[in-house]
């Protein structure tokens, strides 16, 4: 055979594995309203970008008479390319072949760009679209999916990983993207759950559809498996490039700087007055994000789960920061078992990926009651309190109203190694808010007979407190927040703070690693 005829021989067999599973399959897929594996990749990656690995590969399985059908690539895409012309590792599950079941081959193929992301320090991308376990391949088909688990844990904190949820991912299969960083679905078009509806029926006679049971809205707003949720993939595949440019290629390396354009020496004088008069009135803390980071843009993650709290990523004067705050307009923002746990999360990403951590401090304290001393909130606020401690990016607490009690102590304060604590003069930081404090304080005072109405008398005292202790004045004079600060001025402020710690320098006494209480 002459090298033109090895050429040709070449490309036909490429042609065959580009095709997956034929037209049928593929048009299949598109009347689904989703995209084929190698479509995606063409979306999310720079043009012409992809080098893939492994297309000529092959399951080995001989059961059920699978040796007659071994198409190339057996389902899965995997290789490298750049977004944005930064390089990243990826692997795309082709349901049109096998329903993009995984084998052991299959799972070989992801492992071993998994390693490469690992050893050349670039983040992984997981686009799912799958059947799940090879039924034809029994234990190896478990085996592969076990490796990859092992993979996703032994790198977690060294590479960032990306897992987009875009057809079916069920039983143990959703292990994987769940140990993963971010979890992105769309909407109506993809769905996870350890057992189908089918199963759920038989084992609990609970009527379930597919979408209650593991739909994208389900998962960004009651369980918290999802970060993101958007209406189809064009759109996701923005996002996943948007969420990129927040993130270092692996924790040895620094955020990207990108160039906003948003003057460093921006004051907004709006944020004087956007705390209402009223101590008990609610406000969007977005707002005050918004107002304050390069171009009023704000990325935000998990935003229907726990709305108490908020999370996610922006730039000041182009530097990447994560930002944690409470969110007064929902449940006060007081903290909660959700919000505990979301919150940890994301501070635990930041320290891994050297992204320095604003917060945003406007809480009235944990959420009280049964049902969250039940739900664990001794353990889940301690994991935040944990999260906060151990971080050792730079860390700036903005104290915008009221710091209450352990939520004071918990929300990254000076004591839990917070490097610079800012508060507004609007500011209330006390073991208790007036209400609770008053009656306690003052008890005498209210017991007294004076013949002076009760509730005019507690109102009063309630008055007296808020001046002597709901005020930044008292932390301030021990020297447990560095300044009050104007607040048309935050921007500024947290900008040179920031320079100020591009440097820091910090770590933790030497163990094998901590015991967060999980
Ligand atoms: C082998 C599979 C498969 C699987 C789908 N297919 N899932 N082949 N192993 N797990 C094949 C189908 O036989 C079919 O082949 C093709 O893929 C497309 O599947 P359809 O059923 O026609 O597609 P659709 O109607 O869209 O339904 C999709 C689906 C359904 C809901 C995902 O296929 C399904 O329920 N599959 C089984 C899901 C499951 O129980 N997986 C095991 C989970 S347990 P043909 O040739 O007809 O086109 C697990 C354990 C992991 O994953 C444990 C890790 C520790």
């Amino acid at each position: 055979m002459d090298i033109d005829k090895k050429l040709l021989n070449l490309a036909t067999r490429k042609d065959e594995a580009r095709s997956g599973g034929g037209e049928n399959k593929i048009n299949k897929q598109h009347d689904k309203g989703r995209y084929t594996a190698r479509e995606r990749v063409g979306m999310l990656l720079d043009e012409g970008s992809f080098e893939e690995f492994d297309i000529f590969k092959t399951h080995r399985c001989t059961d059920f008479g699978m040796e007659r059908s071994k198409p190339y690539t057996d389902g899965v895409i995997t290789g490298y390319g750049t977004v944005n012309g930064r390089l990243v590792f990826i692997f795309s599950q082709d349901f049109t072949i096998f329903g993009g079941s995984l084998s052991k081959a299959y799972s070989e193929k992801i492992c071993k760009i998994m390693d490469m992301a690992a050893n050349t320090g670039a983040p992984v991308i997981g686009l799912n679209d799958s059947g799940g376990a090879r039924i034809q391949e029994g234990v190896d088909a478990l085996a592969g999916y076990t490796d990859i688990f092992l993979k996703n844990v032994l790198y977690s904190g060294v590479v960032p990983q990306i897992s987009l949820i875009l057809g079916p991912c069920a039983g143990g299969a959703v292990y994987s993207p769940a140990i993963t960083d971010f979890v992105m679905m769309t909407n109506k078009k993809s769905y996870m759950f350890l057992t189908g509806p089918k199963v759920v029926k038989k084992v609990t006679a609970e009527d379930v559809t597919i979408e209650q049971l593991g739909g994208a809205s389900v998962h960004a707003s009651i369980s918290g498996v999802t970060h993101l949720v958007y209406d189809d993939e064009p759109a996701l595949m923005e996002g996943v490039k948007e969420l990129l440019s927040y993130l270092p290629q692996s924790f040895r390396e620094d955020p990207p700087v990108l160039e906003t354009g948003d003057p460093v020496d921006r004051a907004d004088d709006e944020l004087n007055y956007i705390i209402p008069d009223n101590p008990n009135k609610a406000y969007d803390v977005r707002d005050v994000i918004r107002r304050v980071t390069d171009n009023s843009r704000f990325f935000e993650t998990q935003e229907n789960f726990a709305k108490n709290i908020v999370t996610g990523f922006a730039r000041l004067n182009g530097s990447s920061v994560g930002i944690v705050a409470n969110q007064p307009e929902h449940l006060s923002g007081v903290i909660d078992n959700n919000a505990s746990v979301k919150a940890a999360r994301f501070v635990r990403f930041c320290d891994s990926f050297n992204i320095p951590l604003i917060i945003f401090e406007d809480v009235p304290g944990f959420m009280p009651g049964t049902k969250q001393e039940y739900g664990g909130i001794i353990r889940n606020g301690a994991k935040l309190l944990y999260a906060f401690a151990e971080a050792t990016v730079p860390k700036i607490t903005i104290i915008l109203r009221k710091a209450y009690g352990g939520a004071y102590c918990v929300m990254s304060s000076k004591h839990l190694r917070g490097d610079i604590v800012l508060a507004w003069p609007t500011a209330e930081i006390a073991v208790m808010g007036p209400d609770g404090a008053a009656e306690i304080v003052y008890k005498k005072e209210l017991e007294e007979e004076d013949g002076i109405d009760p509730g005019e008398k507690l109102d009063k005292l309630k008055g007296k407190y808020r001046e002597m202790f709901a005020n930044p004045y008292k932390a301030a004079e021990k020297g447990y927040i560095d300044d009050i600060i104007v607040p048309a001025n935050t921007r500024i402020k947290l900008i040179k703070s920031l320079k100020m710690l591009s440097k820091k320098v910090d770590s933790n006494p030497e163990k094998k690693h901590g015991n967060i209480p999980l």
